[in-house]
Protein backbone atom coordinates (compact mmCIF):
# COMPACT_ATOMS: atom_id res chain seq x y z
CA UNK A 1 0.00 0.00 0.00
CA UNK A 2 0.99 3.76 -0.88
CA UNK A 3 0.29 6.95 -0.25
CA UNK A 4 -1.36 7.13 -3.80
CA UNK A 5 -3.47 4.59 -2.61
CA UNK A 6 -5.16 6.35 0.66
CA UNK A 7 -8.46 8.20 -0.55
CA UNK A 8 -9.55 8.28 3.39
CA UNK A 9 -8.79 8.04 7.09
CA UNK A 10 -9.30 4.39 6.77
CA UNK A 11 -6.48 4.26 4.37
CA UNK A 12 -4.30 6.50 5.93
CA UNK A 13 -4.59 4.70 9.20
CA UNK A 14 -3.70 0.93 7.26
CA UNK A 15 -0.27 2.45 5.94
CA UNK A 16 0.76 4.01 9.63
CA UNK A 17 0.10 0.66 10.72
CA UNK A 18 2.31 -0.86 8.65
CA UNK A 19 5.16 1.61 8.97
CA UNK A 20 4.77 2.43 13.09
CA UNK A 21 6.26 -0.09 15.42
CA UNK A 22 3.39 -1.84 17.19
CA UNK A 23 3.50 0.48 20.71
CA UNK A 24 3.98 3.51 18.58
CA UNK A 25 0.89 2.86 16.35
CA UNK A 26 -1.55 1.94 19.36
CA UNK A 27 -0.47 5.18 21.20
CA UNK A 28 -1.89 7.24 18.42
CA UNK A 29 -4.60 4.84 18.07
CA UNK A 30 -5.89 4.07 21.35
CA UNK A 31 -7.89 5.71 24.05
CA UNK A 32 -8.94 5.36 27.88
CA UNK A 33 -10.34 2.33 29.57
CA UNK A 34 -12.78 0.47 27.07
CA UNK A 35 -12.48 3.47 24.45
CA UNK A 36 -16.10 3.84 24.03
CA UNK A 37 -16.35 7.14 24.15
CA UNK A 38 -13.51 7.02 21.50
CA UNK A 39 -15.84 5.19 19.87
CA UNK A 40 -18.85 7.24 19.81
CA UNK A 41 -16.92 10.12 18.95
CA UNK A 42 -17.06 9.22 14.99
CA UNK A 43 -20.50 7.82 15.32
CA UNK A 44 -21.90 10.54 17.16
CA UNK A 45 -21.64 12.25 13.55
CA UNK A 46 -23.89 9.67 11.90
CA UNK A 47 -26.87 10.41 14.06
CA UNK A 48 -28.16 13.36 12.07
CA UNK A 49 -28.30 13.81 8.45
CA UNK A 50 -27.70 17.36 6.27
CA UNK A 51 -30.66 18.68 4.19
CA UNK A 52 -29.37 19.96 0.85
CA UNK A 53 -30.74 23.27 -0.89
CA UNK A 54 -30.62 22.93 -4.57
CA UNK A 55 -30.37 25.15 -7.66
CA UNK A 56 -28.48 28.07 -5.68
CA UNK A 57 -25.63 28.80 -7.67
CA UNK A 58 -22.41 27.57 -6.52
CA UNK A 59 -19.67 27.77 -8.72
CA UNK A 60 -17.50 29.19 -6.23
CA UNK A 61 -17.67 28.23 -2.57
CA UNK A 62 -15.61 30.81 0.10
CA UNK A 63 -14.26 27.81 2.53
CA UNK A 64 -12.64 30.76 4.76
CA UNK A 65 -13.39 31.22 8.58
CA UNK A 66 -11.88 33.69 11.70
CA UNK A 67 -11.34 31.62 14.34
CA UNK A 68 -9.66 33.00 17.65
CA UNK A 69 -9.07 36.30 15.66
CA UNK A 70 -6.88 34.15 13.16
CA UNK A 71 -8.44 34.27 9.27
CA UNK A 72 -8.00 30.70 8.12
CA UNK A 73 -8.69 29.33 4.88
CA UNK A 74 -10.11 26.15 5.91
CA UNK A 75 -12.23 25.09 8.67
CA UNK A 76 -10.08 22.94 9.62
CA UNK A 77 -6.61 23.02 11.78
CA UNK A 78 -4.37 20.64 13.51
CA UNK A 79 -4.98 19.98 16.92
CA UNK A 80 -2.03 20.24 19.42
CA UNK A 81 -0.31 16.52 20.03
CA UNK A 82 2.47 15.10 21.70
CA UNK A 83 5.71 13.53 20.66
CA UNK A 84 5.07 14.08 17.14
CA UNK A 85 9.02 13.29 15.69
CA UNK A 86 8.39 9.57 17.34
CA UNK A 87 5.47 9.73 14.25
CA UNK A 88 8.08 10.61 11.37
CA UNK A 89 10.95 11.75 11.87
CA UNK A 90 10.07 15.75 11.01
CA UNK A 91 7.04 15.70 13.23
CA UNK A 92 6.02 18.97 13.87
CA UNK A 93 7.64 20.53 11.22
CA UNK A 94 5.89 18.38 8.36
CA UNK A 95 2.73 19.25 10.17
CA UNK A 96 3.61 23.19 10.15
CA UNK A 97 4.42 23.22 6.66
CA UNK A 98 1.33 21.02 5.17
CA UNK A 99 -0.81 23.78 7.98
CA UNK A 100 0.85 26.88 6.06
CA UNK A 101 0.51 25.18 2.80
CA UNK A 102 -3.72 25.16 3.03
CA UNK A 103 -3.52 28.62 5.29
CA UNK A 104 -4.78 27.27 8.47
CA UNK A 105 -3.38 27.04 11.78
CA UNK A 106 -1.36 24.14 13.42
CA UNK A 107 -0.82 23.54 17.19
CA UNK A 108 2.03 22.72 19.63
CA UNK A 109 1.80 20.65 22.67
CA UNK A 110 3.84 21.11 25.78
CA UNK A 111 4.96 17.80 25.11
CA UNK A 112 6.41 18.81 21.42
CA UNK A 113 9.31 17.46 19.80
CA UNK A 114 10.18 20.85 17.92
CA UNK A 115 10.91 23.74 19.82
CA UNK A 116 7.69 26.68 19.15
CA UNK A 117 9.95 29.14 18.86
CA UNK A 118 11.60 27.21 15.36
CA UNK A 119 8.25 26.54 14.45
CA UNK A 120 7.34 30.23 14.19
CA UNK A 121 10.46 31.60 12.90
CA UNK A 122 9.68 28.88 9.79
CA UNK A 123 6.31 28.90 9.28
CA UNK A 124 3.88 31.93 8.86
CA UNK A 125 0.60 30.62 9.60
CA UNK A 126 -1.34 30.91 12.60
CA UNK A 127 0.18 28.40 15.60
CA UNK A 128 -1.24 27.62 19.12
CA UNK A 129 0.34 26.64 21.55
CA UNK A 130 -0.91 24.07 24.15
CA UNK A 131 -0.19 24.33 27.41
CA UNK A 132 -0.68 21.65 30.89
CA UNK A 133 -0.45 23.49 34.06
CA UNK A 134 2.04 21.88 36.14
CA UNK A 135 3.03 21.96 39.37
CA UNK A 136 5.75 24.38 39.35
CA UNK A 137 4.51 27.55 39.03
CA UNK A 138 7.96 28.91 37.58
CA UNK A 139 7.72 26.42 34.72
CA UNK A 140 4.33 27.75 33.65
CA UNK A 141 5.40 31.29 33.95
CA UNK A 142 8.58 30.45 32.22
CA UNK A 143 6.18 28.53 29.42
CA UNK A 144 3.74 31.20 28.91
CA UNK A 145 6.77 34.00 28.71
CA UNK A 146 8.16 31.82 25.90
CA UNK A 147 5.21 31.41 24.13
CA UNK A 148 4.40 35.34 23.91
CA UNK A 149 8.02 35.77 23.31
CA UNK A 150 7.68 33.59 20.57
CA UNK A 151 4.76 35.49 19.15
CA UNK A 152 2.41 32.48 19.15
CA UNK A 153 -1.07 33.72 18.07
CA UNK A 154 -4.06 31.42 20.59
CA UNK A 155 -2.92 30.06 24.03
CA UNK A 156 -4.92 26.71 24.40
CA UNK A 157 -4.99 25.38 28.20
CA UNK A 158 -6.24 21.76 28.11
CA UNK A 159 -7.99 21.48 31.10
CA UNK A 160 -9.59 17.72 30.79
CA UNK A 161 -6.69 15.69 31.61
CA UNK A 162 -6.58 16.50 35.44
CA UNK A 163 -5.20 13.39 35.70
CA UNK A 164 -4.06 10.74 33.12
CA UNK A 165 -6.15 8.38 31.51
CA UNK A 166 -6.11 4.99 31.82
CA UNK A 167 -4.69 3.70 28.36
CA UNK A 168 -4.70 0.02 29.05
CA UNK A 169 -2.89 -0.61 25.20
CA UNK A 170 0.05 1.17 26.49
CA UNK A 171 0.40 -0.53 29.80
CA UNK A 172 0.18 -4.06 27.43
CA UNK A 173 3.10 -2.42 25.30
CA UNK A 174 5.36 -0.32 27.69
CA UNK A 175 4.73 2.88 25.76
CA UNK A 176 6.70 5.61 27.46
CA UNK A 177 8.96 8.13 27.02
CA UNK A 178 12.14 7.38 27.05
CA UNK A 179 11.23 3.79 25.97
CA UNK A 180 10.81 1.08 28.30
CA UNK A 181 9.24 -1.82 26.45
CA UNK A 182 7.68 -4.88 27.64
CA UNK A 183 9.54 -8.02 25.71
CA UNK A 184 6.78 -8.42 22.95
CA UNK A 185 6.73 -4.33 23.09
CA UNK A 186 10.88 -4.77 22.03
CA UNK A 187 9.45 -7.54 19.37
CA UNK A 188 7.11 -4.88 17.51
CA UNK A 189 10.15 -2.86 17.36
CA UNK A 190 12.16 -5.15 15.66
CA UNK A 191 10.06 -5.79 12.95
CA UNK A 192 10.17 -2.34 11.73
CA UNK A 193 13.43 -1.63 11.47
CA UNK A 194 12.81 1.18 8.71
CA UNK A 195 11.43 3.14 11.46
CA UNK A 196 14.03 2.54 13.80
CA UNK A 197 16.92 3.86 11.12
CA UNK A 198 15.26 6.85 10.58
CA UNK A 199 14.67 7.16 14.43
CA UNK A 200 18.54 7.27 15.16
CA UNK A 201 19.66 8.40 11.82
CA UNK A 202 17.81 11.71 12.84
CA UNK A 203 18.02 14.70 15.25
CA UNK A 204 17.72 12.98 18.87
CA UNK A 205 14.68 13.05 20.30
CA UNK A 206 13.88 16.31 22.85
CA UNK A 207 10.87 17.52 24.37
CA UNK A 208 11.98 21.22 23.87
CA UNK A 209 9.35 23.15 25.73
CA UNK A 210 10.01 21.52 28.73
CA UNK A 211 13.60 19.90 28.45
CA UNK A 212 15.08 23.80 30.56
CA UNK A 213 12.88 22.06 33.44
CA UNK A 214 12.38 18.53 33.59
CA UNK A 215 15.36 15.92 33.49
CA UNK A 216 14.17 13.41 31.23
CA UNK A 217 17.81 11.05 31.84
CA UNK A 218 16.67 9.79 35.50
CA UNK A 219 14.71 7.13 33.71
CA UNK A 220 11.19 6.34 31.87
CA UNK A 221 8.52 9.10 32.13
CA UNK A 222 5.21 7.68 31.14
CA UNK A 223 2.97 9.91 30.27
CA UNK A 224 0.93 8.51 33.01
CA UNK A 225 3.26 9.65 34.84
CA UNK A 226 3.81 12.72 33.54
CA UNK A 227 0.31 13.60 33.78
CA UNK A 228 0.05 12.17 37.76
CA UNK A 229 3.25 13.93 39.11
CA UNK A 230 3.76 16.73 36.54
CA UNK A 231 0.92 18.81 36.51
CA UNK A 232 -1.38 20.06 39.63
CA UNK A 233 -4.72 18.32 40.09
CA UNK A 234 -5.57 21.45 41.76
CA UNK A 235 -5.76 23.60 38.66
CA UNK A 236 -8.99 25.75 39.16
CA UNK A 237 -10.99 28.67 37.66
CA UNK A 238 -8.65 31.11 39.67
CA UNK A 239 -5.58 29.70 38.19
CA UNK A 240 -7.17 30.56 34.45
CA UNK A 241 -8.68 34.20 35.22
CA UNK A 242 -5.00 34.68 36.34
CA UNK A 243 -3.51 33.11 33.23
CA UNK A 244 -5.88 34.73 30.29
CA UNK A 245 -4.56 37.73 32.35
CA UNK A 246 -1.56 37.27 32.06
CA UNK A 247 -1.76 36.28 28.80
CA UNK A 248 -3.87 39.31 27.87
CA UNK A 249 -4.67 37.69 24.17
CA UNK A 250 -6.38 34.85 22.35
CA UNK A 251 -6.77 32.59 25.11
CA UNK A 252 -8.97 28.90 24.99
CA UNK A 253 -9.67 26.46 27.34
CA UNK A 254 -9.77 22.79 25.59
CA UNK A 255 -12.27 19.83 27.20
CA UNK A 256 -15.06 21.99 27.87
CA UNK A 257 -17.80 19.59 27.66
CA UNK A 258 -21.38 21.79 29.59
CA UNK A 259 -23.23 25.34 28.78
CA UNK A 260 -21.84 25.89 32.70
CA UNK A 261 -18.10 25.54 32.24
CA UNK A 262 -18.41 27.80 28.68
CA UNK A 263 -20.15 30.71 30.48
CA UNK A 264 -17.58 30.26 33.17
CA UNK A 265 -14.58 30.31 30.88
CA UNK A 266 -15.89 33.67 29.51
CA UNK A 267 -16.68 35.07 32.57
CA UNK A 268 -12.83 34.84 33.53
CA UNK A 269 -11.25 36.49 30.54
CA UNK A 270 -11.42 33.41 27.77
CA UNK A 271 -12.09 34.09 24.10
CA UNK A 272 -12.67 30.78 22.98
CA UNK A 273 -13.26 27.09 24.32
CA UNK A 274 -12.99 23.87 22.53
CA UNK A 275 -15.54 20.98 23.22
CA UNK A 276 -13.30 18.08 23.40
CA UNK A 277 -12.87 14.54 25.39
CA UNK A 278 -9.27 14.15 24.12
CA UNK A 279 -9.79 12.22 21.43
CA UNK A 280 -11.75 9.43 23.88
CA UNK A 281 -8.24 9.27 25.56
CA UNK A 282 -9.12 10.70 29.02
CA UNK A 283 -12.17 10.09 30.73
CA UNK A 284 -14.01 7.14 28.43
CA UNK A 285 -17.68 7.23 28.85
CA UNK A 286 -18.00 10.79 28.52
CA UNK A 287 -20.33 12.63 25.86
CA UNK A 288 -18.79 13.85 23.15
CA UNK A 289 -18.00 17.04 21.21
CA UNK A 290 -20.74 16.99 18.99
CA UNK A 291 -23.65 15.99 21.40
CA UNK A 292 -22.48 18.88 23.77
CA UNK A 293 -21.79 21.25 20.91
CA UNK A 294 -25.35 22.72 21.07
CA UNK A 295 -25.83 23.31 24.62
CA UNK A 296 -22.34 25.54 24.54
CA UNK A 297 -22.73 27.30 21.46
CA UNK A 298 -25.98 28.59 22.95
CA UNK A 299 -24.45 29.25 26.10
CA UNK A 300 -21.54 31.02 24.94
CA UNK A 301 -23.14 33.39 22.69
CA UNK A 302 -21.15 35.61 21.24
CA UNK A 303 -18.85 35.95 24.08
CA UNK A 304 -16.61 33.13 22.91
CA UNK A 305 -15.23 31.49 19.61
CA UNK A 306 -16.67 27.68 20.13
CA UNK A 307 -14.46 25.16 18.52
CA UNK A 308 -14.89 20.95 18.62
CA UNK A 309 -12.90 18.00 18.15
CA UNK A 310 -12.93 14.56 18.24
CA UNK A 311 -13.76 11.51 15.98
CA UNK A 312 -13.44 14.03 12.81
CA UNK A 313 -12.65 11.79 9.99
CA UNK A 314 -14.83 13.08 6.80
CA UNK A 315 -15.64 17.33 5.23
CA UNK A 316 -19.57 16.38 6.29
CA UNK A 317 -18.54 16.02 9.38
CA UNK A 318 -17.02 19.28 9.72
CA UNK A 319 -20.38 20.50 7.54
CA UNK A 320 -22.62 19.14 10.32
CA UNK A 321 -20.33 20.23 13.22
CA UNK A 322 -20.49 23.89 11.81
CA UNK A 323 -24.04 23.54 11.15
CA UNK A 324 -24.50 23.08 15.02
CA UNK A 325 -22.51 26.82 15.63
CA UNK A 326 -18.56 25.59 15.56
CA UNK A 327 -16.25 28.28 14.40
CA UNK A 328 -13.64 25.57 13.28
CA UNK A 329 -12.90 22.31 13.75
CA UNK A 330 -9.84 20.38 15.42
CA UNK A 331 -8.39 17.73 13.71
CA UNK A 332 -6.40 14.85 15.50
CA UNK A 333 -5.47 11.01 14.47
CA UNK A 334 -7.05 12.62 10.90
CA UNK A 335 -3.67 14.35 10.66
CA UNK A 336 -1.47 11.76 12.78
CA UNK A 337 -1.63 8.51 10.68
CA UNK A 338 -0.87 10.85 7.61
CA UNK A 339 2.12 12.18 9.16
CA UNK A 340 2.81 8.34 10.13
CA UNK A 341 2.43 7.07 6.89
CA UNK A 342 4.18 9.78 4.44
CA UNK A 343 5.16 12.79 6.56
CA UNK A 344 5.03 16.04 5.46
CA UNK A 345 3.49 14.57 1.87
CA UNK A 346 1.10 12.25 3.92
CA UNK A 347 -0.23 15.02 5.97
CA UNK A 348 -1.08 17.31 2.55
CA UNK A 349 -2.74 15.03 1.04
CA UNK A 350 -5.12 14.29 3.50
CA UNK A 351 -5.50 18.15 4.71
CA UNK A 352 -6.19 18.37 0.13
CA UNK A 353 -8.66 15.60 0.61
CA UNK A 354 -10.15 17.06 3.72
CA UNK A 355 -10.88 20.74 1.67
CA UNK A 356 -12.08 18.79 -1.35
CA UNK A 357 -14.67 17.02 0.90
CA UNK A 358 -15.64 20.16 2.56
CA UNK A 359 -15.89 22.22 -0.78
CA UNK A 360 -17.79 19.85 -2.44
CA UNK A 361 -19.87 18.79 0.60
CA UNK A 362 -21.16 22.42 0.02
CA UNK A 363 -22.05 22.83 -3.25
CA UNK A 364 -24.00 19.33 -3.13
CA UNK A 365 -25.59 21.21 0.00
CA UNK A 366 -26.16 24.51 -1.94
CA UNK A 367 -23.82 26.85 0.08
CA UNK A 368 -21.25 29.17 -1.26
CA UNK A 369 -19.98 30.34 2.18
CA UNK A 370 -19.77 29.00 6.15
CA UNK A 371 -22.50 31.18 7.79
CA UNK A 372 -25.03 29.70 5.31
CA UNK A 373 -24.47 26.58 7.16
CA UNK A 374 -27.22 26.85 9.98
CA UNK A 375 -29.18 24.36 12.51
CA UNK A 376 -31.81 24.32 9.73
CA UNK A 377 -29.90 21.72 7.59
CA UNK A 378 -29.78 19.09 10.20
CA UNK A 379 -32.19 16.16 10.90
CA UNK A 380 -31.72 14.36 14.15
CA UNK A 381 -33.33 11.37 13.77
C1 LIG B 1 -1.38 10.73 19.83
C2 LIG B 1 -2.14 11.88 20.41
C3 LIG B 1 -1.50 12.81 21.21
C4 LIG B 1 -2.19 13.91 21.74
N1 LIG B 1 -1.51 14.83 22.49
C5 LIG B 1 -2.18 15.90 22.98
C6 LIG B 1 -1.51 16.91 23.73
O1 LIG B 1 -0.31 16.83 23.95
N2 LIG B 1 -2.24 17.94 24.22
C7 LIG B 1 -3.58 18.06 23.99
O2 LIG B 1 -4.20 19.01 24.45
N3 LIG B 1 -4.24 17.14 23.26
C8 LIG B 1 -3.59 16.07 22.75
N4 LIG B 1 -4.26 15.14 22.01
C9 LIG B 1 -5.70 15.35 21.72
C10 LIG B 1 -5.90 16.09 20.40
O3 LIG B 1 -5.46 17.41 20.47
C11 LIG B 1 -7.38 16.09 19.99
O4 LIG B 1 -8.16 16.63 21.05
C12 LIG B 1 -7.90 14.70 19.64
O5 LIG B 1 -6.91 13.95 18.98
C13 LIG B 1 -9.13 14.80 18.77
O6 LIG B 1 -9.63 13.54 18.47
P1 LIG B 1 -9.34 12.78 17.10
O7 LIG B 1 -7.96 12.22 17.19
O8 LIG B 1 -10.38 11.73 17.06
O9 LIG B 1 -9.46 13.79 15.99
C14 LIG B 1 -3.59 14.04 21.49
C15 LIG B 1 -4.23 13.09 20.68
C16 LIG B 1 -3.53 12.03 20.14
C17 LIG B 1 -4.26 11.05 19.25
Amino acid sequence: MRLKQCHNFKDFRKLAQRRLPGPIFNYIDGAADDEVTYRNNTTSFEECDLIPSVLRGVESVDMSTTVMGQKLDLPVYCSPTALQRLFHHRGERAVAAAASKYGTMFGVSSLGTVSMEELRKTYSTPQVFQFYFHKDRGLNRAMLERAKEAGVEVLMLTVDSITGGNRERDLRTGFSIPFKLTLAGMLQFAIKPMWGINYVTHESFKLPQLDSHVDMSGGALSIGRYFTEMLDPSMNWDDVAEMAEFWDGQFCLKGIMSGDDAKRAADVGCTGVILSNHGGRQLDGSSTAFHQLTEVVDAAGDRLDVMMDGGVQRGTHVLKALSLGAKAVGLGRYYLFPLAAAGQPGVERALGQMRAEIERAMKLMGCTSLDQLTRGNLRFR
